[in-house]
């Protein structure tokens, strides 16, 4: 899965890093059920955001929206799980993967991996392109595809 990938960026990253990936970055001390957290990755001034899901499913995406690049935040009220929700015209994309769901957005939101390490903290490990798996993604930071 992402995770145990992500994981394994994580460790493999710090041995012998290659210069492709995104650097990791510490993102919080924890992230609990049913919040929620603006982030900058890969640059300080890529606006990210990610949730933790009431079930304790943790996802993480590029939070400048597709259409016209406005700032996208996540609407615990909304849904059934919440959505990320795009007030400028009203854009929504499903929390669990990034797919739009509503409005003018023209693709889903591009992923930003996360991992937690043992002290519960909260870690940005890599990025994808708009629809591709998070797996997809780290592999074609690290050149091997
Ligand atoms: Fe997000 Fe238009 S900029 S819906």
């Amino acid at each position: 899965g992402g995770l145990g990938v992500a994981a394994g960026i994580l460790q493999r990253h710090g041995e012998e890093p290659d210069g492709k990936a995104p650097a990791p970055k510490r993102i919080a001390a924890q992230l609990l059920p049913g919040e929620s957290l603006a982030f900058r990755y890969p640059g300080d001034e890529d606006r990210a955001v990610a949730v933790r899901m009431d079930d304790g499913t943790l996802v993480g995406y590029s939070a400048v929206c597709t259409h016209l690049a406005c700032a996208v935040l996540w609407r615990k009220d909304r849904g059934t799980e919440g959505e990320l929700y795009c007030p400028c015209h009203e854009g929504v994309f499903d929390a669990r993967t990034g797919e739009v769901t509503a409005g003018p957005p023209p693709r889903g939101l591009p992923k930003v991996a996360l991992t937690e390490l043992d002290d519960g903290s909260v870690w940005a490990v890599g990025t994808t392109r708009s629809g591709e798996s998070i797996e997809a993604g780290l592999c074609r930071q690290l050149g091997d595809d």
